[in-house]
């Protein structure tokens, strides 16, 4: 896991638009994981600049949301499809019929989350997921408890996540947060390509600490990333104030995002990659 520890939220939220920027350039017809919540809002901002900039095209790109509120219809404005269009779509170029998010009114949840798996895995899996992550440590809804091999399902809302949920979304009405959603396992999150997650203030230190530092277990689901092989953290110097390691990690993540690590592994097969193109070019 590389976590990048920026001076603020900004510099996090451009650094990740980078990454998903550089991919959506590369693979055009790339299949994006999203996701909702305050956080990712900058970074979304700044993919909508990229876009209006021409640097971008999201024309071809296709999109899956981690998650939805089990009970809301699409056009309630606390529903994630709402925010989404709001925060993302509506900004971009990308075709509307292209972009997924679970029913939070599906008759039958099994069923929906079974489909909405098979849709994943029809269209050739998720590239990159965008992740937030929560004060409890969950990334999607998959709350302390909930098993690192799960699948996207029917899901219950912790007190903790409700409340911080009605404070940031439902002016601070805890009983107008749904108690379920539609959920994307944890398991189906690691089988994304990549993974950019990002977090952002003193709130989220805790969290950090314990997908970053703590050992992998189901109280902390973000922890189950300490597995995947292309995971990144964009976190401020907040969200990063308790990692032991703070220091080194951005030191080395800074090292490997600029490609100027020496090390025998990553850097010099660069160097004899870039080697090999001067020849050619020659
Ligand atoms: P937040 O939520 O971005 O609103 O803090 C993150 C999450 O719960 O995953």
């Amino acid at each position: 896991m590389e976590i990048v520890v920026c001076k603020d939220k900004n510099e996090a939220s451009r650094k990740a638009a980078d990454m998903i920027a550089a991919l959506v350039k590369k693979n055009p017809k790339c299949v994006l994981g999203l996701a909702t919540g305050s956080t990712p809002v900058a970074m979304y901002d700044e993919l909508a600049k990229d876009v209006k900039a021409k640097k971008i095209s999201f024309k071809n790109v296709k999109s899956w949301n981690l998650d939805e509120y089990y009970g809301l219809p699409p056009t309630h404005d606390q529903s994630y499809r709402y925010f989404m269009n709001e925060n993302l779509f509506k900004k971009i170029d990308i075709k509307l019929s292209n972009t997924h998010v679970l029913n939070g009114l599906a008759k039958d949840p099994d069923k929906e989350c079974k489909a909405y798996e098979a849709q994943i895995k029809k269209a050739g899996g998720i590239d990159l997921q965008v992740l937030g992550i929560g004060s409890d440590g969950h990334i999607a809804f998959n709350e302390p408890g909930t098993s690192l091999s799960s699948r996207t399902s029917i899901v219950y809302l912790t007190p903790s996540t409700i409340k911080d949920n009605a404070r940031l979304f439902f002016k601070g009405k805890e009983n107008e947060v749904p108690t379920r959603a539609l959920s994307m396992g944890v398991g189906t999150i690691c089988e994304a390509k990549k993974i950019v997650l990002l977090a952002f203030g003193k709130n989220k230190a805790d969290a950090v600490k314990g997908m970053v530092e703590g050992g992998m277990s189901q109280f902390c689901t973000a922890s189950a990333l300490q597995m995947h092989k292309d995971a990144w953290v964009f976190c401020d110097e907040e969200a990063a104030s308790k990692l032991k390691l703070k220091d080194y990690y951005a030191w080395r993540s800074s090292t490997v995002l600029a490609g100027a690590c020496e090390c025998a592994c990553c850097c010099k097969k660069a160097a004899a990659a870039k080697g090999a193109k001067a020849k050619t070019k020659k």
